[in-house]
């Protein structure tokens, strides 16, 4: 941190690389504050959907959006004051949680409460659009890739051990879709900015990984 100015590492990348896990790690080890921006598409789908909203009309979705309070705490998400933490986490609301996130208005009405995070000492933001919209100045930009098979290998592993009944293939099937939907949209398309540094993660363990932005993070800290 130079000046009191937090230090911002933006990690982006695909639906299931694992980005949630390695930038929470990345922020508990540096002390740093922690973002996680998809959380905030899935808080926002899982009460759109509980209020029957119609998805596809922005009217709709900034009205609701106007009247929710989402929360970060105790590592859990909340919405008007509940715990919504497990509910968020389900393929359906990832799924609706990629749908809604193509509104431009959306997006632009929740760029000044992700901007909320950075805070010194720093912080790790983790999503689709950390490093190109949201945090274009971030110091250290990350995209973290891996294959659609090995993606969802992870999710199923993930999902049988919470005791959900899924099947691989169908999981894969809904990885490439949402590739697709979260790369091809126009606003704040999943891209690789020019000054990203490419981690390829399918022979990386999680350490690997968390070590592998460490030691970037220390060449950039330098200066
Ligand atoms: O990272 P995640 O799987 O929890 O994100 C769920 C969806 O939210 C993702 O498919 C697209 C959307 N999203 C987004 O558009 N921009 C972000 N910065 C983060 C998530």
């Amino acid at each position: 941190m130079k000046n009191n100015i937090p230090f911002v590492i933006a990690i982006d990348g695909p639906a299931g690389s694992g980005k949630g896990t390695i930038a929470k790690k990345i922020s508990t080890k540096l002390n740093y504050h922690y973002l996680d921006s998809g959380a905030i598409y899935r808080v926002i789908a899982y009460a759109a959907k509980k209020k029957n909203i119609n998805t596809e009309s922005i009217e709709e979705l900034i009205n609701l959006v106007k009247h929710l309070k989402i929360e970060f705490f105790e590592n859990n998400e909340w919405l008007n004051g509940n715990k919504v933490s497990e509910f968020i986490r389900v393929e359906s609301i990832g799924k609706l949680a990629s749908q809604i996130a193509i509104h431009d208005k959306l997006r632009t009405l929740l760029l000044e409460y992700q901007r909320s995070f950075c805070k010194p000492p720093g912080l790790v933001a983790e999503g689709r659009d950390m490093a190109s919209v949201v945090f274009p100045n971030a110091n250290l930009k990350i995209y973290l890739s891996a294959s659609v098979d090995e993606r969802a290998k992870r999710r199923y592993k993930q999902l049988i051990s919470k005791g959900n009944d899924v099947n691989l293939s169908d999981l894969a099937h809904e990885i490439k879709l949402r590739d697709k939907r979260d790369k091809d949209r126009e606003v704040s398309p999943l891209v690789i900015v020019k000054e990203a540094y490419v981690i390829e993660t399918d022979n990386l363990n999680e350490t690997e990984t968390v070590n592998k932005i460490l030691s970037l993070f220390d060449k950039e800290k330098r200066c």
